[in-house]
Parts: structure tokens; C-alpha cells; sequence
């Protein structure tokens, strides 16, 4: 009997293979992310912090950087829940546009928002692409998991460990 979704060789990599790429990208995108950021000032954006992962990841990354987290919901583990100063719960479109998160400086947004609806996630990532252009100075970096077309952005090649997962890198130029 052939295991659900049919035989293995018509797929070309597995449901675990994919998270494994995803997961090594991620890693990949905000290690370079830490090493680009050193002495330049800023607090973290993580767009979507879902199960916490990558907000996990970040917060070991840049112990001393104060790191804002938004999603609709908390479904994180409870040991990764950001304080509640640093926790933004609703539509980022709303979120985004508070005057408290205006007037930070940011010096990384990390953008882990996509879904199984291509065409929705495309959609959401136009829209939030001018709103965290509005908060971005020269020099900041934008890590996003779907792609996002502003002007002033550049986009960077993605480091070498993270060659097996689509990921966006983007420089804010001027
Ligand atoms: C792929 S998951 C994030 C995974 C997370 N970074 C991790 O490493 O565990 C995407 C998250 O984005 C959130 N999200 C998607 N669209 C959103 C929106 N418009 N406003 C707020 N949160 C949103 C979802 O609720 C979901 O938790």
C-alpha cells in the first residue's frame, strides 16, 4: 500500500525536508542579520512570532536589544512570550501604525508571515511593505519569508547556508 500523499518519488522533497530548509534559512538570514547589525543601534521588529521560534532565536541573538513582537494571537509556549511592553496583538496593518512603534528607531524587521495562501500572503506583503518602509532609516535590514518591492530596498544575495528556502534580505539604501 503506498504510504498517504503517494509514492515518495513524485515528490521532490518531503514535508520534513521542507521545514528542515525552512528552519536552516531562518537561522541562516538572522545570524548574517547579527553580524550586519554589530554597532549600529536599533530595536528588532519580528512580524509574526507564531510559536515563537525565530523570536526565540532572536532574542539570543541580540540579548540586549529590546525586540517589539506582533501577531494576532499568542499560541507560543509560555517561555516565549515577549514581556507585555514588547507585545502587539491585532492586525499588523493596525499595529504597525502605532505612534509608540513610530517613534522607535529599527534597525531589523523580520517579516515570518507566510502561509498556505500565496496569493493572501502576497497580498499582506504589499500592504505592510510601505508601512515598515515608514519606519526604517538608511542602513536598517528587512529578513522577510515573502517578497516585498519598495525603491529605497536592495536587495541582498541570502548567505550561503541559507540557499535551500526562499528568503528575502533587503537593505533600506538611503
Ligand atoms: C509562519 S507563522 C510565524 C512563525 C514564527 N516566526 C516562529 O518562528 O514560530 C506566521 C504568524 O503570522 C501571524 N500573522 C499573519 N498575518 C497576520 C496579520 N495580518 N496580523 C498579525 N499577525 C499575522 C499568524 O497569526 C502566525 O502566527
Amino acid at each position: 500500500m503506498q504510504p498517504a500523499g503517494g509514492p515518495m518519488s513524485d515528490r521532490r522533497q518531503s514535508r520534513l525536508e521542507r521545514m528542515l530548509a525552512r528552519l536552516a534559512t531562518q537561522k541562516a538570514c538572522l545570524e548574517f542579520a547579527q553580524r550586519e547589525l554589530a554597532g549600529r543601534p536599533g530595536v528588532l521588529l519580528e512580524l509574526g512570532l507564531g510559536k515563537g521560534r525565530t523570536y526565540d532565536h532572536l532574542r539570543k541573538l541580540f540579548p540586549a536589544r529590546e525586540i517589539h513582537v506582533f501577531d494576532r494571537a499568542v499560541h507560543a509556549p509560555p517561555d516565549c512570550i515577549p514581556p507585555a511592553d514588547c507585545l502587539w496583538l491585532g492586525d499588523l496593518r493596525e499595529q504597525l501604525a502605532s505612534p509608540r512603534i513610530a517613534a522607535l528607531q529599527v534597525a531589523l524587521v523580520h517579516a515570518d508571515l507566510g502561509s498556505d495562501d500565496s496569493a493572501g500572503d502576497a497580498h499582506l506583503a504589499a500592504a505592510l511593505a510601505p508601512l515598515i518602509d515608514g519606519l526604517l532609516d538608511a542602513g536598517a535590514l528587512v529578513l522577510s519569508d515573502r517578497e516585498m518591492q519598495v525603491p529605497r530596498w536592495r536587495q541582498l544575495p541570502l548567505p550561503l547556508a541559507a540557499r535551500g528556502w526562499a528568503y528575502f534580505v533587503y537593505r533600506v539604501d538611503r
